[in-house]
């Protein structure tokens, strides 16, 4: 059916629609192009209710289906990228929440905007880049966010937050705490035509030097992060994952040094809050002997212990069972609680 600004679909396949590749079905599929239908959505109940809240798909990158979902799915297809304002070399750029996040990498860059050069390569839509706050090489989109425009489902209004109101952590978020209430419809962010860019991250001057780059301009730092991630991390068009299944677990401080004087290559890194510090999960996963590890089509990635993989045909019960066991292997060993990073549809961690 097609009706002004949105489409919908009963029994939607979603196999195409998560990067795990995982076969599950969705009661009602609601593609919206113009995001001023959600209030009318939400008033036709097809937002669901708050007992069954619409669940939003982005790039379905950071999702495991571990069953079927009960709810409506939701994905906001609005793609449009445009410069909103500009003083003194910063812009203001605002993205809607359907447009590719790597597509948005890509403008900024040929627009000569620097800020987001480190995040390129994720997979996944500008509307759920917030959601967990996304990173990597040293950046987190929250340092760049100026504003998160959300339809509010509580109020069913459209709200603006500032940076302050969206709550960023690693990896977190009000939009992760409270899913079912805001749904993002467009970002801004801050960006810079001049700011030096960050490569302090480990791996990412060796390898600008490697490139023969000497003064790296932010399309360079891109082309080096892009170089590493294409190295490190298995691509979900070739072999189903989401990316790292699993959160940097922050410890206390004390916790930290204890296990990197009984293991000394455990790589610890400092957190936001001083009295935490953060490890690699990555490193006690490998240490327990997961990587490359495989039952049936489920797996850990050959190349990165933090990635599940879906060899053809995995369940996403298969999966979800292969991560409780190497959660339960390193609390055993190390006696350090793991966390999944994608969202869990349709049972509970
Ligand atoms: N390591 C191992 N075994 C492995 C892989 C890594 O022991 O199989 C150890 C190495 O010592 C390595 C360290 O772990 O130096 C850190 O590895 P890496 O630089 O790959 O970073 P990470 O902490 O494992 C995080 C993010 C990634 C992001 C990279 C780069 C999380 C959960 N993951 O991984 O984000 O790309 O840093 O910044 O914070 C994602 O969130 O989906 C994701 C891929």
């Amino acid at each position: 059916m097609t009706t002004a600004g949105y489409r919908l679909q009963r029994r939607a396949p979603l196999r195409a629609l998560n990067t795990f590749g995982i076969d599950a079905t969705a009661p009602l599929l609601v593609e919206v192009d113009d995001a001023q239908a959600l209030p009318a959505l939400a008033g036709q109940g097809l937002l669901g209710d708050a007992a069954s809240p619409a669940l939003v798909l982005g790039g379905g990158s950071n999702l495991l289906f571990a069953g079927d979902p009960a709810t409506p799915l939701l994905r906001l297809r609005g793609t449009r990228i445009a410069a909103v304002d500009e003083h003194d070399g910063q812009v203001r750029v605002r993205a809607e929440a359907g447009a590719g996040w790597h597509a948005l990498v890509e403008w900024t860059l040929a627009h000569g905007l620097g800020g987001l050069e480190n995040l390129a390569l994720i997979p996944g839509t500008v509307g759920a880049a917030p959601i967990q706050n996304i990173g990597a090489y040293g950046v987190e989109i929250g340092e760049r966010v100026v504003a998160v425009e959300a339809f509010d489902r509580l109020d069913a209004r459209f709200v603006r937050l500032d940076r302050e109101d969206c709550a960023f952590a690693y990896r977190d978020s009000r939009f992760k705490r409270t899913p079912d209430r805001e749904i993002v419809v467009a970002v801004e962010f801050l960006l810079s035509r001049n700011a030096p860019p960050d490569i302090a991250y480990a791996g990412v001057a060796d390898e600008l030097s490697a490139m023969g780059v000497a003064a790296a301009m932010p399309a360079d730092v891109a082309e080096a992060v892009c170089r590493l991630r294409r190295r490190k991390l298995p691509d979900p068009a070739r072999i189903g994952n989401a990316g790292s299944f699993f959160k940097n677990p922050l410890v206390p401080a004390a916790q930290a040094e204890a296990l990197a004087i009984a293991h000394p290559d455990l790589p610890v890194f400092p957190a936001a809050d001083a009295g935490l510090r953060k490890l690699s999960a990555a490193w006690l996963i490998d240490a327990c002997g997961w990587k490359g590890h495989r039952d049936g089509d489920a797996g850990v990635s050959a190349a990165h212990a933090l990635v599940l993989v879906n060899h053809g045909a995995a369940r996403g019960d298969e999966l979800l069972g292969l991560a409780r066991r190497i959660r339960d292997s390193v609390a055993a060993r190390f006696g350090v609680a793991l966390e999944p990073e994608p969202r869990i549809v349709g049972a509970a961690w």
